[in-house]
């Protein structure tokens, strides 16, 4: 493969820090600096982004397309192993075989090539999801597909046993932390540019127990969602697809910064005739949400990575719009909701600063939380930061926000590191925070590169990282992470 790797474009997606690596490989045993508390037992499983072949036609959202691959940090009493293996999805078996990219733009299966009609196009390279004991690797454009957690084989594309109808799955899942029932949902369910949204919720023991389908008021992406003890909350920010768009060779994604933005409010057990959509501000653009809650009152809030103007150069680009990364406007916004009254528009109030990849206690999620996690930059760094992911720029400092009132904690790396979204590892220790996971990225010189695992105190981040973890080989940067412990594992198999 070494031929075609060097191949790839001279491109940001493809050099630096994003330089493609395409290859399977394992650490049996890495060096521990520090020392790593006995209560982090368990895997740290990361989606990586990895295109295998070149690609054949020009698009500004092929870092996007990256196939899946997926990675397992196992950290168990006095050793720390690596590995990384392809999800064999349909698509990347098809391009082995045939030696070369066959799958055109991302998400427009009408700039493909013959070979690749009728096959899925899922890269399954965003979010390794483990839920009742099956790791499933997601991409909000097709099934997952799931794997094995010890060997990282591939199993084969996830279906919920033949019972999912819809052709697509969210990589932001949410699981009740007391019921221990997974709710997720599907867009653009039924095909290309379909404003149909399926909602579907599977059981503790992973059995899908309900799908509903809804109508989006305009065919959106949709890349998170949440949900409350009560309430399924379903966003929808203005970046928008078209299927003329899509037959003429066009880019999936346009930003309309005209357009409303909504959220659908139902009863997470309650039937989609139910939502309720309340309207936000025009304009606006989230990928992640932190959390929502219901309050005393019975208010709901949803706390979101909110900017006024979607922050990927390349959608930007297919939009006609040129919005400098310091103008978006980025904050961490509460929207609020009451159901009681008669308006039909949310409250919003700026509860933190622009940053995004939020993270909670798994314990936390949809109930009032006092404090979570996110990446920020620091704006006080004079250098700029290291270049690479999908929006061109690594984030360099993590953040403790308090949601009590109490200040924020940073953790700002010196120039030239980076970080990824951090896994959250909780401690049965009462009154402490548990740890955060993260790799750091460290730029040595124009395509050169150290990595490492920074284990932190989640509750003390300036202290620094109390271990760290050389990984002696290329990295190319994570999407999402997942924690999961020994127990789980061990009961999985
Ligand atoms: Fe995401």
């Amino acid at each position: 493969m070494g031929d075609a790797v060097r191949r790839f474009p001279n491109t940001p997606e493809f050099t630096g820090l994003n330089t493609p690596i395409s290859e399977e490989y394992e650490l049996p045993a890495l060096p521990v600096e520090g020392r790593i508390p006995s209560e982090i037992a368990g895997t740290f499983f990361r989606a990586i982004p990895d295109p295998a072949f070149p690609p054949y036609i020009e698009d500004g959202a092929a870092v996007l397309s990256g196939d899946g691959m997926v990675s397992a940090l196992r950290i168990a009493p006095g050793k720390v192993s690596f590995a990384v293996r392809y999800v064999e999805t349909e698509r990347h078996r098809a391009e082995v075989r045939a030696g070369r990219a066959l799958f055109g733009k991302y998400r427009n299966p009408f700039t493909d090539r013959p070979e690749a009609a009728g096959l899925d196009r899922t890269v399954a390279n965003t979010t390794p999801v483990w839920h009742a004991g099956r790791l499933l690797m997601t991409k909000e454009d097709g099934r997952p597909y799931r794997m094995d957690p010890h060997t990282l084989a591939t199993i084969g594309r996830y279906d919920f046993g033949g019972r999912l109808e819809s052709a697509t799955v969210t990589a932001h899942v949410r699981i009740d932390p007391q019921t221990r029932e997974l709710f997720f949902f599907g867009y653009e369910s039924d095909g290309l540019a379909s404003t149909k949204v399926s909602y579907c919720i599977a059981d503790a023991r992973g059995n899908l127990t309900r799908e509903q389908c809804f109508d989006a008021p305009y065919c959106a992406m949709m890349h998170d969602f949440t949900i409350t003890e009560h309430y399924a909350l379903f966003p929808i920010y203005p970046t928008t697809c078209d299927l003329e768009r899509l037959r003429a060779g066009g880019d999936h994604w346009v930003h309309e910064l005209q357009r409303d933005s909504w959220v659908g409010v139902m009863p997470r057990y309650g039937s989609v005739a139910e939502l309720r959509w309340f309207r936000g501000p025009k304009g606006v653009s989230c990928y992640h949400m932190m959390n929502a809650f219901e309050d005393a009152d019975g208010r709901i809030h949803l706390d979101q990575c909110l900017s006024n103007v979607n922050a990927f150069p390349f959608i930007q680009r297919a939009s006609g719009l040129n919005v400098a990364p310091g103008d978006t406007g980025a904050r961490l916004a509460r929207w609020s909701i009451d159901l009681r009254d008669d308006s039909e528009c949310v409250h919003e109030t700026t509860i933190g600063p622009p940053g995004d990849l939020p993270v909670i206690p798994a314990a936390s999620c949809g109930r009032p939380y006092g404090h979570g996690w996110m990446l920020t930059m620091n704006p006080e760094m004079q250098e700029p930061p290291v270049a690479g992911g999908p929006v061109g720029a690594m984030f360099n400092t993590l953040l403790r926000l308090d949601l009590t009132g109490r200040p924020p904690q940073a953790l700002a790396l010196p120039p030239g590191h980076c970080l990824s979204e951090p896994a959250h590892v909780p401690s049965s220790q009462s009154g402490h925070e548990g740890w955060l996971l993260t790799i750091v990225d460290r730029q040595t010189g124009e395509s050169d590169f150290t990595h490492a695992l920074w284990i932190l105190d989640a509750g003390d981040l300036a202290a620094g990282p109390i271990a760290r973890v050389p990984i002696a080989h290329r990295l190319r940067p994570q999407v999402h992470g997942w924690w999961v412990s020994a127990a789980e594992l061990a009961a999985a198999s």
